[in-house]
C-alpha cells in the first residue's frame, strides 16, 4: 500500500523566520492510520499540519527543500483548495472557524461553495451531523453551544466533504478532561467508521490515549524524535527527554520498582500486563506509600490501586 502523507528529506523555513522550522523530515502515514504527533511547544507540530493543509505555503509563506507528497498530490504546487478536499482540518479553537447563522448552514457551508444541489446538501448535512451527534443542534447557534459540541460541529464541516484525512491541532486544549475523553472517544469512533485517517496534534499524552493509536511521532526542535508504538514509546527515555510528562501511572509504576517493557503494553492502564514480581512491588509499594510517595504521585495511588492488580481481591 501507498503512503497517504510522505515527507521526503523535507526541510520548511517560514519567510520570516532565519532559520527552518521543520528540518529533513521523513515520515509515511499510511491510509487509516491513527498518529499522535507529540512533542514541546514551540517544535514543529502545528507548522508541519500547516504543510499538509497547504496552510503553508497558502497563508504562512516560505522555502522548502525536498517533497511532501498528500494523497497523491505534491503539496507545494497544489492550492490550498485543492488539498482541502482531501484533508480536514480542526483547529484548537473552533469559534473563529464559524461561519454560518446556525448549526445546519455551518456544516453545509463547504457544500454550498461547491454549488450542490439542496436536496443533495441536506442529506450530507444530516448524515455528518449524525456522525458526530449534533443532529439534535441543527438549529442552534454556534454561540449556544458548549465547546464539546462547537468542536463537534467544527468536525462535521469538514466530515461533510468525504475528506480522507482529520488533522485534529490540539483538539483538547479548551476542554476539561470528560469534555476532553468524549472527543477523544468520538475520534475513535469516526476514524474507525469511516476508515479516514487521522492525525492528532496534542501534548496531553495521556488523555489521547484513553483510546489506542498506532503510532506516536515525537517532534523536537523541529526533527522527528522518535516515531514509534505507543508501548515502545513509553518505555523509552525519548518523551522525558524532550519534556513531555508522561502518563503518570507509568511514573508510579516506575517508582514502586517495575521495569517497564513494551511486552508489559503500558500504552493503557487497561491493557498493562505485569508480572507477579511487579505485582509484588507494587503492592509493597502501595500499602507504604501514602508516607512514602512523593506529593504529586498521591492522586496516582488512587488509580493503580484500580488498575488490575488485584488489590481488590487482597483486601477482602
Ligand atoms: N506563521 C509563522 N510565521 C513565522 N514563524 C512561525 C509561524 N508559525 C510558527 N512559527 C515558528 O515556528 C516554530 C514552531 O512553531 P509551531 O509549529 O507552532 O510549534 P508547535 O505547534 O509544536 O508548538 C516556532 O518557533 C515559531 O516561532
Ligand atoms: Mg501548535
Amino acid at each position: 500500500m501507498d503512503p497517504i502523507i510522505s515527507f521526503r528529506d523535507f526541510t520548511f523555513q517560514y519567510r520570516a523566520q532565519a532559520r527552518p522550522t521543520l528540518y529533513n523530515i521523513d515520515l509515511d502515514i499510511y491510509p487509516g492510520e491513527k498518529i499522535l504527533i507529540a512533542g514541546p511547544s514551540g517544535s514543529g507540530k502545528s507548522t508541519l499540519a500547516s504543510c499538509i493543509n497547504g496552510l503553508i505555503p497558502f497563508s504562512y509563506p516560505g522555502e522548502s527543500t525536498g517533497t511532501l507528497t498528500v494523497d497523491g498530490m505534491e503539496a507545494k504546487k497544489e492550492s490550498i483548495f485543492a488539498l482541502s478536499k482531501s484533508v480536514g482540518t480542526v483547529l484548537q479553537d473552533p469559534d473563529g472557524q464559524f461561519i454560518g447563522l446556525t448549526v445546519a448552514e455551518d456544516i453545509a457551508f463547504a457544500l454550498e461553495n461547491d454549488c450542490v444541489p439542496q436536496k443533495e446538501m441536506h442529506a450530507a448535512v444530516a448524515r455528518a451531523a449524525k456522525l458526530v451527534d449534533v443532529d439534535h443542534h441543527l438549529g442552534f447557534a454556534p454561540h449556544e453551544l458548549s465547546g464539546g459540541q462547537k468542536q463537534r460541529v467544527s468536525l462535521a464541516g469538514v466530515m461533510v466533504d468525504a475528506v480522507k484525512i482529520l488533522l485534529f491541532d490540539e483538539p483538547l486544549a479548551n476542554l476539561d478532561p470528560a469534555a476532553g475523553k468524549q472527543t477523544i472517544e468520538l475520534i475513535d469512533r469516526i476514524q474507525k467508521e469511516t476508515d479516514t485517517t487521522v492525525l492528532i496534534i496534542e501534548h496531553r499524552l495521556e488523555d489521547v490515549l484513553w483510546r489506542s493509536v498506532d503510532r506516536i511521532v515525537l517532534m523536537d526542535e523541529g526533527r522527528i524524535a522518535a516515531d514509534l508504538r505507543p508501548d515502545e514509546l513509553l518505555c523509552s527515555p525519548l518523551l522525558t527527554e524532550a519534556g513531555i510528562r508522561e502518563p503518570l501511572y507509568l511514573t508510579a509504576l516506575k517508582y514502586a520498582g517495575v521495569t517497564l517493557t513494551p511486552d508489559k503494553k503500558p500504552a493503557h492502564p487497561d491493557t498493562l500486563e505485569l508480572t507477579e514480581a511487579d505485582k509484588d512491588a507494587v503492592r509493597a509499594w502501595y500499602h507504604a506509600a501514602p508516607a512514602a510517595a512523593p506529593a504529586p504521585l498521591q492522586p496516582v495511588l488512587l488509580e493503580v490501586k484500580d488498575l488490575r492488580f488485584g488489590f481488590t481481591k487482597d483486601r477482602t
